[in-house]
């Protein structure tokens, strides 16, 4: 059997539909994952082949492998979104693709191709159609977390690019990615800890990235907050971006300003949309340069109005207080009503509850 180039190799022992249906109705955030994967394998004598679906399971790994040890992995988020008809859809994964490429030459693996791309998403969700959720009403953001990934799988110990990789997609059914839902975060403002530096990998979606934010993280959870925020490693004053996701800060006078991408930020997919959607509101977004100083002074005066972090996997999420050591950062409207009405839109959009005019949705299934 074959979907899209890709031979299916059906799971003998899918979950049971009670399971399933149980699991649909509690996700949480990347705890289960639905009984099929997408694989394809690179070499540098053959490049990419052997496209299958597969059962989702363990993966032998040799302890030599490359990845185990250089960290040369790269990864994606993506989601599928179920629409009233039953029809799935997925939002903008050519800019998924296109990433998941620049990632990959930052980390010096091979690039994927969008057709190979888009098709291992169509393959999968083709299989795991069933682990798509039926949100229950437009306040529900269940949805198929997709997770492409790609690893250094050579069994070698040297420190060169590998020969052999393997990308896979698994799925995994998704809600809300904060605890609580869609309130206001408390966000850590990170003194001892850098995420990326200029010539570094900063804008790659790499596993190292993650990990570097963690310490960061856990300092975060100790001061009660929900997520990390990092300055820049050169000065140490302007906003970045949080561990796993991009921000926005709404003034006053309708502007809507996002730190410039200068290479140590990643380039956001809901960024970018939430830049559009703004415009289509007639808002007026920009990319620049904004300081811790102003975030303050901004907070303190009500110039800020709201701030907001956004991700595949937040959507977009208010932020109420930024905390440090010596300070407390309040915002005026830790509600936020453009950050909400911006979310609304997009989760319309991605669940085909409004006319999609960008021509950012692909169907699925
Ligand atoms: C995503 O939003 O898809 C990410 O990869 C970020 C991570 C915090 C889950």
């Amino acid at each position: 059997m074959t979907t899209s180039g890709f031979d299916v190799r059906p799971n003998a022992h899918p979950t049971d539909a009670a399971i399933r249906d149980e699991i649909l109705g509690n996700s949480g955030f990347g705890r289960y994952f639905s009984d099929h994967m997408a694989h394809i394998r690179w070499t540098a004598d053959k490049g990419w082949h052997g496209h299958e679906v597969r059962p989702y399971g363990p993966l032998t790994l040799d302890p030599a492998t490359a990845v185990l040890h250089y960290a040369q992995e790269i990864f994606e988020g993506i989601k599928a979104y179920r629409h009233a008809d039953g029809s799935v859809w997925t939002f903008r994964p050519e800019k998924n693709a296109a990433r998941f490429r620049a990632s990959a030459r930052r980390l010096a693996l091979p690039e994927l191709g969008d057709h190979d791309f888009i098709g291992s998403l169509e393959a999968l969700v083709a299989q795991d159609d069933a682990w798509v959720p039926t949100p229950a009403s437009a306040a529900e953001e269940t949805s198929l977390y997709l997770r492409p990934f790609m690893i250094a799988s050579e069994k070698f110990l040297g420190v060169r690019p590998s020969k052999e990789v393997d990308y896979y997609v698994i799925a995994s059914p998704a809600a809300a990615y904060f605890k609580g839902g869609v309130k206001p975060v408390s966000i850590w403002l990170s003194s001892n800890y850098k995420r990326a530096a200029p010539g570094g990998t900063g804008y790659a979606k790499c596993g190292g990235n993650y990990a570097a934010s963690l310490a960061a993280q856990k300092e975060a959870e100790a001061h009660g907050c929900a997520q990390v925020a990092f300055l820049d490693a050169v000065e140490n004053k302007w906003v970045e971006e949080l561990g796993g996701m991009n921000l926005f800060f709404v003034y006053r006078d309708g502007r809507i300003v996002t730190p410039k991408l200068t290479g140590t930020i990643l380039e956001g997919v809901t960024r970018d949309s939430i830049m559009q959607l703004a415009r289509d509101e007639g808002l007026t977004p920009e990319e620049r340069h904004i300081s811790i100083d102003e975030w303050r002074d901004g907070a303190a005066s009500g110039e800020i109005q709201e701030v907001f972090a956004c991700g595949t996997a937040a959507v977009v999420t208010p932020i109420g207080e930024l905390v440090s050591d010596d300070e407390r950062i309040r915002l005026v409207d830790g509600g936020g009503e453009i950050g909400k009405r911006l979310r609304t839109q997009l989760l319309d959009l991605q669940y085909g509850r409004r006319e999609d005019t960008h021509g950012w949705l692909t169907r699925l299934a």
